[in-house]
């Protein structure tokens, strides 16, 4: 049993393989405490866990001191303005022109599947839900707490919905998805920083008291932060220790957040960022708060990869492509830039085809009169003056090649230079009276707009029904400023960068249901919006802009920490990097690559013939062990982040018969041995061939003693080991 009410004690149980989340009902009023949540415990009375025994005990006993109940109380659903003066999770300004908010319990329902989050991404599949229904009776508001269990991944899914059930409208100032009170125990919280072509660096520093956190305003989950957070303890490495996370299921503004207390308790909070938000809510509506990713892992960082990657696999991603090899592209963006037309894409095509590769992707720069960054972005019309004897033909041309075709789209934008903008110049987000802000020479279309929405979606369908396109990679380069909607009133322009996430869903919705076969990537000026919520619609996120095969090992480290390697976007690109300017061996950015879908950015035909020569052989690796990479169990062994010499990941098949090594020494080493590296995740009963050599190791040896990597020569050598359980 998932979920289990013990009525006598009014506690909630919320079971899965290996945790456990108690909720309990208490005092007269029905306040909802929070238990505990941590490695899976029998059913009890664990209500002592909550203080409320002692001083200043409940109110029904000691109402002198309600303030202080209110504040050390651990709740699952911080209210606002009536006593707890940490975090709150939702506030609101009513008709009269109070803030307050409080809820507390009325009747439960447990559910045998997942509700729907109208309008928003959120987790599917087999698994049980517990509704609290509560209520603030002042306000007449009610508030749905849901939480999904997902046994065998151990993770457990938050939000809330709430209801105006008064009469009057009431404007929801801040409505969080996810809170938890427990104590703190000198935990260490860890988060994912960067900037662009920098994105998902890991950071992890000690707790002090008050307030930390991390968030964007940015109107996407961002480059700058991500919206997730883990709280370990100092001890904490990859294979011992207590971790717990939140990651939330959103492609917005967000807020996570950590507050210790005076009293050394911490609550963490995850939500929608409640700067410049305001949603009204008429009497009878509803607003639905996006979910929230837990887990619990009693062993380690590394049991919580494992985890978040099942779940995401398994609970997130729905195509169709999920579970199948993604063929391997090349894409023009670092080969051509702006200046390229059918001729020249067609000979990348050629040469890409004679070295086994399975894709070209037209990037940027196809359409309108756009041939650089200053123009046309709205104007979804093929440019055949480039595009010489038009789409259909190249599509056509280019798939004669054996290649299928995929195209770069920016929907979501609106040149200054562009017919689109000079006939709905009101369709871009904007203030009256207030110089618009560019940022990459153009402005954001308002997608709050049906209309707006409705011609995008034309465009873009237009374009995918007049040629073969089988693939779309859907980009978003700039981040949201002046957020002022020419057709919402002044009372509901509080609501716009939420309403501008909902229909950026609501499009990539349209588009996978109308072309379910259409493998989507997202992307955002690289990694921006690499998030839980992006997955629910396309299997794999474009990661970074930095190609550059030492960079990615940090930033494709921070990014596997929570996402499954089959979502990540990796090309090998051309040398010196793009980005930083720095020669690695053709060998080793093929290697790094193929720890996510695998492709090329560059222009195959200009490449050294040396270079092109490996080509066949790296697609063919790719295939060889893609199955394993993208459905296998994943294990970070060392870091060059933390070392600053070598990085080493792996990757076992859930049987433990197979598994791949990653080995990357950045640094070439004078004179120096063997290094040994001890491997994680084998059977330790089984016997391992290493393939290529007459070598077999016990799972035992190899994971005790380690694996011997001879010295490599140069910087930036890597080698791939592939092991085999003898038999298999
Ligand atoms: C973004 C993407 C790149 C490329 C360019 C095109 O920066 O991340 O891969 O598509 O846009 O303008």
């Amino acid at each position: 049993m998932a979920i289990t009410f013990d009525e006598s004690n009014k506690i909630f149980k919320l079971d899965t393989a290996h945790t456990s989340y108690m909720i309990a009902v208490v005092d007269e009023e029905q306040f909802v405490g929070h238990v505990y949540y941590g490695a899976k415990i029998r059913m009890q009375d664990a209500s002592c866990l909550m203080r409320t025994f002692e001083n200043p005990l409940v109110p029904s006993v000691n109402n002198r001191e309600r303030c202080s109940f209110m504040d050390t109380f651990p709740t699952e659903y911080a209210g606002h303005g009536i006593g707890d003066y940490r975090e709150s999770c939702i506030s609101v300004r009513s008709k009269a022109g109070h803030s307050a908010v409080g809820i507390t319990y009325r009747s439960h329902r447990i559910l045998e599947q997942k509700p729907v989050l109208e309008g928003l991404p959120s987790s599917f599949g087999e698994c049980r839900t517990l509704v609290l229904d509560c209520m603030d009776a002042a306000l007449g508001l009610e508030v749905e707490l849901l939480y999904s269990v997902f046994e065998e991944e151990d993770i457990i899914t938050r939000s809330v919905r709430v209801k105006n059930k008064s009469a009057d409208d009431i404007y929801l100032t801040k409505v969080y998805s996810a809170c938890i009170d427990m104590d703190s125990e000198d935990y260490e919280w860890l988060t994912l920083h960067g900037s662009w072509a920098r994105e998902r660096q890991i950071e992890r520093r000690p707790l002090s008291h008050g307030k930390q956190s991390v968030g964007s305003i940015r109107g996407e989950s961002s480059h700058q932060e991500h919206p997730f957070i883990a709280w370990l303890h100092p001890y904490t490495t990859q294979t011992q220790g207590d971790v717990y996370a939140m990651h939330f299921v959103y492609s917005g503004n967000f807020t996570a957040q950590i507050e210790k207390s005076q009293f050394d308790s911490i609550r963490v909070t995850m939500g929608i960022n409640a700067e410049d938000f305001c949603w009204k809510l008429e009497p009878e509506e509803v607003f639905t708060a996006p979910e929230v990713v837990l887990s619990y892992a009693a062993d380690g960082l590394g049991t919580m990869t494992r985890n978040l990657h099942d779940f995401y696999r398994k609970h997130m991603i729905r195509s169709k492509y999920a579970h199948t090899k993604r063929p391997v592209l090349i894409n023009n963006w670092e080969a051509t830039y702006f200046d390229f037309n059918t001729e020249k894409l067609l000979s990348i095509a050629k040469r890409a085809s004679e070295l086994g590769i399975e894709m070209l992707v037209m990037d940027d720069g196809w359409f309108g009169h756009r041939n650089d960054d200053s123009t046309s972005l709205g104007d979804w019309v093929v440019n055949e003056e480039k595009i010489t004897g038009g789409l259909k033909h190249l599509v056509d041309e280019v798939n004669k090649l054996g290649l299928k075709f995929g195209i770069w789209v920016e929907p979501e934008m609106i040149s200054p230079d562009s017919r689109l903008y000079e006939e709905h110049p009101d369709w871009a987000f904007a203030i009256p009276g207030r110089i618009p802000t560019l940022s990459r020479n153009q402005y954001v279309l308002d997608l709050s707009r049906k209309e707006v929405r409705d011609y995008v979606y034309d465009m873009i369908s237009g374009i995918l029904r007049s040629a073969n396109i089988e693939y779309v990679k859907w980009d978003m380069n700039r981040q949201l400023t002046d957020m002022g909607s020419a057709a919402l009133p002044a009372d509901r322009q509080g609501e716009l960068y939420h309403r501008y996430v909902l229909g950026v869903y609501e499009l990539q919705e349209r588009l996978i249901s109308e072309f379910p076969d259409l493998l989507l990537e997202n992307c955002s000026g690289g990694g921006a919006r690499f998030d839980p919520g992006m997955l629910y619609y396309s299997p794999q996120i474009w990661c970074s802009d930095d190609t550059d095969a030492v960079e990615r090992l940090g930033i494709q480290e921070g990014t596997a920490l929570i996402y499954p390697l089959s979502a990540i976007g990796a090309h090998v690109s051309v040398c010196p990097n793009h980005t930083v300017g720095r020669n690695t061996p053709f060998e080793t950015r093929g290697n790094v690559a193929l720890a996510g879908t695998f492709g090329y950015e560059l222009d195959v035909t200009k490449i050294p013939e040396e270079d092109q020569k490996m080509i066949p052989e790296q697609v063919k690796t790719y295939h060889k062990y893609n199955d394993l990479v993208r459905e296998g169990d994943y294990y970070r062994i060392a870091s060059y982040r933390e070392n600053h010499e070598y990085d080493c990941y792996m990757v076992v098949s859930k049987d433990k018969k197979e598994a791949l090594v990653t080995y990357v020494q950045v640094k070439g080493r004078a004179n120096y041995k063997s290094r040994c590296i001890r491997l994680q995740g084998l059977d330790k009963e089984l016997d391992y061939r290493l393939e290529g050599t007459e070598q077999v190791c016990g799972g035992d040896l190899l994971m005790n003693a380690g694996l011997m990597v001879e010295n490599l020569w140069g910087d930036a050598g890597s080698r791939l080991f592939h092991l085999t359980a003898e038999g298999k």
